[in-house]
């Protein structure tokens, strides 16, 4: 995808549509950047005057200006008030931009960016990365599926940021390029949800996840059901017990400072399709259980971003990865489970399963003495009726890590909402035959699956994300087409980017 600076005139291309970006404030002065063209400036004020446009957040007004010194196609686009900016608004503007003129019949794209002179606040290197970041977010589709019904897929136009002030070139281009990397791999994330499981299989996910990021960098190891077993990783082979697919667990190590400080290991519940196994789901949406995997597939596109931005921390990505399904050989109610920590688990519903993998996976990365320990799982219907798509359900056993969750949470619009761990919870998963038990009574169903997490992390540093609610979407928005949002790509990066060193 060709997003670049622009290196002329903002209105000497006339081939291109350009998207002038206006504040309020900035409509109702009629103020436009000194070196904007008389003629043109008059056609949009004249729009100013007769208040088709005010430059509400999100209103979008296109200008024809039928002079041949001008582009053809002018997008007025409004930012709303100068003083309620945030860079998620920024994101979405850009988004909605890009998709109006990507409508049109031009050949390219040119945004107009507010810049230091008219704005001092605003800065130009994070504008073109979180800019060509939307812009590679809001054109995802998913249509390899269609046969007979395929539509052609429309040329890709090329955009150009024009910055009223040229920075420096080059730090302008790297950034624009981090930006690219993200959009690539929260959209090699939301490839992998979308897949349905009958391509996309535990098997599929190993190779995916074998053959992505900077391939000299991060090293990936897929083991089989023979070294599973021989782990004795009793949750995930009793999960895929009955299930035809036989179950991987992936191995993703990037040490750029190997053997200098400890790492910080992502867990991602790779389930590919979730039937609920022999404590089985009711038919009606049973088929969004494909999207059980999300977790994992964050990791993955997670360890993609971080290598090949070449992030200098330490970053482990492990995926369980199995199918739940009921069958003759199928794990059942009432079995009881030996886990990777050693720990018995007594099954009491074959559709807790995420809880059952990530504790293995959660167990394991105690190997590698982790700084910190984030996992990410679709797992609790609770969760979705608790915080609904917009938060992530977090919990943990460390303030520092935590905090530094929530950041970034918050740089990446990926936001989390925390959910206490008190003893009480811990109470509820006592077994009356075995350690613990893999269901936690009718109440607050989201914590008692953190819950039972916690017992498989011992003191390290750990913070669980349920994503159930937030990795999926039904409605469109601004650079999140429907279905797979690739949440957890950009927080888990972020929180890598910003990780201070053996802490
Ligand atoms: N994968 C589901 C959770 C889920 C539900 C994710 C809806 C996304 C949307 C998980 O494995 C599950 O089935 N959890 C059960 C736990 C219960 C049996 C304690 C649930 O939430 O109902
Ligand atoms: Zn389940
Ligand atoms: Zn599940």
């Amino acid at each position: 995808m060709k997003i670049s600076i622009l290196n002329k005139g903002l209105f000497d291309q006339k081939a291109s549509a350009v998207a002038l970006g206006f504040f309020k404030e900035d409509v109702k002065k009629k103020s436009f950047p000194s070196n904007w063209k008389k003629g043109l400036t008059s056609k949009i004020a004249t729009v100013f005057s007769q208040k088709d446009f005010i430059g509400k957040s999100g209103e979008a007004y296109l200008l024809y200006p039928g002079d041949k010194a001008f582009p053809s196609r002018i997008l007025l686009f409004g930012l709303g008030e100068k003083k309620n900016f945030s860079w998620e608004k920024y994101r979405r503007a850009v988004a909605r931009m890009t998709k109006r003129l990507d409508a049109t019949e031009s050949s390219s794209i040119t945004i107009a960016l507010p810049g230091e002179k008219s704005w001092a606040e605003f800065n130009p290197l994070k504008a073109v990365r979180e800019g060509a970041q939307s812009i590679l977010l809001c054109r995802y589709s998913f249509n390899q599926y269609r046969g007979a019904t395929k539509k052609k897929e429309p040329t890709v136009k090329p955009v150009h940021f024009s910055l009223v002030r040229k920075g420096n070139s080059s730090l302008l281009d790297k950034e624009i390029k981090k930006g690219i990397i993200l959009g690539e791999s929260t959209n090699l994330t939301r490839d992998l949800i979308n897949h349905p499981s009958n391509y996309l299989t535990p098997t599929r996910l190993g190779q995916i996840a074998s053959k992505c990021g900077d391939k000299k960098k991060l090293k990936t190891r897929v083991l089989g059901p023979k070294e599973i077993e021989r782990l004795g990783m009793g949750g995930l082979m009793g999960v895929a017990k009955g299930s035809d697919e036989p179950a991987r667990f992936i191995i993703m190590e990037y040490l750029p400072n190997k053997g200098l400080e400890k790492p910080l290991v992502f867990v991602g519940k790779g389930i590919t399709f979730d039937t609920g196994g022999i404590s089985i789901k009711p038919s009606p949406n049973m088929d969004q259980m494909k999207y059980d995997m999300s977790g994992g597939a964050a990791v993955v596109g997670a360890m993609a971003a971080i290598s090949r931005l070449g992030i200098k921390r330490n970053v482990v990505g492990l995926i369980p990865t199995t199918e739940n399904m009921p069958s003759g050989t199928a794990y059942k109610p009432g079995d009881v489970l030996k886990m990777y920590s050693g720990k018995t688990v007594e099954v009491l519903n074959t559709d807790a399963e995420g809880r059952l993998v990530l504790a293995d996976a959660l167990a394991y990365s105690l190997k590698y003495d982790p700084a910190g320990i984030v996992d990410l799982a679709t797992l609790t219907g609770a969760c979705v009726v608790a915080l609904g798509e917009h938060a992530i359900g977090m919990m943990g056993n460390d303030e520092k890590i935590l905090k530094a969750v929530e950041e970034a949470g918050n740089n990446t619009f990926e936001r989390v909402w925390e959910l206490p761990m008190w003893e009480e919870y811990q109470e509820q998963i006592k077994s009356s035959i075995a350690d613990i038990q893999n269901i936690g009574g009718r109440g607050a169903g989201t914590i008692t699956a953190g819950a039972f997490l916690k017992e498989f992390v011992e003191d390290k540093p750990w913070v669980h994300l349920d994503i159930a609610g937030t990795a999926w979407t039904d409605k469109e928005k601004p650079y999140h087409p429907k279905g797979a949002s690739g949440v957890g790509v950009r927080l888990l990066t972020d929180l890598a980017a910003n990780w201070k060193r053996n802490k």
